[in-house]
């Protein structure tokens, strides 16, 4: 009985997947959907062949949405208003919409395929965000499995972000990957400087753009860019600033820091730094420098692993419980924290617990 039941799960699955899969090719063969004109805002028509990506008919345009995943439907960064002509929500975007964004006509981009008419709204912030060209000017090994890439603008020449914000790296086709793909990565140089950008990246073993980055990537070649993106960046209140990231999480806390010790910020500033063991710290002559730099700012590395080649005197375990040690007033304090999902679920708990407000929680998760 078990095994008829079975082998006609196995049957019926088998036939609506090839089923799915014929579909799929006749729309590559046949469908031509004509020209479309996706209208935005009510104000700017663009002219487009139908058939592709919402996302990628806008990027062809030059009208940059964020994409972290590079159009997968992973990440849910490509979000955007539809009014009419997108058809009906699809299974791969509901993961990513709650009730209001539904009710608002919210749509994830890279999954909406342009097949008629279609009007859109999208942010005027987005127009501002342009696709550069850099040449890779050094690579520098911060840890083991970090380096730090110092990317020169060529093309337009400058560039202007807010500390804290990410840009999306486009790397070429290559042999380990036959697509081009876009990765998002913070920016973590100081935003004063409009001539050049620099990046802290962790490889990913087996990761495609991280792969392309670390064994590929050489000083001297040229890259491509958009950006900046994101809204990660320093509140200006005068409320204190708690600052945790670990890993390549330093990144956007670095350009951050560099901002506010360069306009001379008097604001009380703890960053409290998270790694494994000794091996996995690094920039920790420069913050010693911003400690000193900035009239009220505390640098604290803590380990999780300390080994006894370690000889660390430093504090031992996870971020969390420190809290009470470094947040004066729950209350008064804002909190900066990036890096992966899980680390910021428990960080996020971790300050809720001792009554920091949630509205003054900022992140950006390395999903
Ligand atoms: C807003 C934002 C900013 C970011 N900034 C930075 C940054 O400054 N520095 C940085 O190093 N990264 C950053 N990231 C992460 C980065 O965008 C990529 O996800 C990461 O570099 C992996 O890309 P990949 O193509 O090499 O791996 P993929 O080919 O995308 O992934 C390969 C495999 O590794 C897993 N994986 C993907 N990312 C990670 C990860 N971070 N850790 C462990 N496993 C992973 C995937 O699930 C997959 O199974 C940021 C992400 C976001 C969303
Ligand atoms: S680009 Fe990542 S979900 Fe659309």
């Amino acid at each position: 009985m078990i095994i008829l039941i079975v082998n006609t799960v196995l049957i019926v699955s088998g036939i609506t997947g090839f089923l799915a899969l014929l579909l799929v090719i006749a729309d590559l063969l046949f469908a031509n959907y004509g020209e479309c004109t996706i209208s935005i805002n009510g104000k700017k028509e663009l002219k487009v062949k139908g058939g592709s990506s919402l996302l990628s008919l806008l990027n062809e345009n030059k009208i940059f949405l964020a994409s972290a995943c590079g159009g997968r439907g992973t990440c849910g960064f490509c979000k955007c208003e539809v009014i009419s002509g997108a058809g009906p929500l699809l299974p791969t975007e509901k993961p990513f919409l709650n009730a209001a964004d539904i009710a608002a006509g919210i749509r994830l981009s890279c999954q909406i395929k342009v097949k008629e008419d279609i009007a859109i709204k999208i942010p005027e912030s987005i127009f501002n965000i342009r696709k550069f060209t850099a040449e890779v000017t050094d690579i520098v090994d911060l840890t083991y499995d970090i380096k730090e890439f110092t990317l020169k603008i060529i093309k337009p020449e400058v560039i202007n972000f807010k500390a804290g914000q990410y840009v999306q790296l486009q790397t070429p086709p290559y042999e380990k990957s036959r697509q081009s793909v876009n990765r998002a990565y913070s920016i973590s140089s100081s935003s004063s400087r409009e001539d050049q950008i620099q990046l802290i990246i962790r490889y990913v073993p087996d990761g495609v753009c991280t792969t392309y980055l670390f064994q590929y990537l050489k000083q001297g070649a040229q890259i491509n860019f958009t950006g900046p993106f994101g809204d990660f960046y320093i509140r200006d209140t005068d409320n204190d600033m708690l600052f945790v990231a670990g890993g390549s999480g330093k990144a956007p806390i670095k350009s951050m820091l560099e901002y506010l010790s360069e306009n001379n910020s008097t604001r009380r500033m703890v960053y409290m730094f998270g790694a494994r063991s000794r091996k996995d710290l690094y920039y920790t002559e420069l913050f010693e420098k911003l400690e000193k730099e900035l009239p009220d700012f505390t640098y604290v590395p803590v380990l999780s692993q300390p080994t006894e080649e370690c000889e660390w005197q430093g504090k031992c375990g996870y971020v969390p419980p420190f809290f009470p040690e470094y947040i004066r007033d729950p209350q008064k304090t804002e909190a900066y924290l990036c890096g992966s999902p899980g680390m910021i679920a428990a960080v996020i708990k971790g300050l809720k617990e001792l009554g920091v407000p949630e509205d003054k929680i900022y992140y950006d998760s390395f999903a």
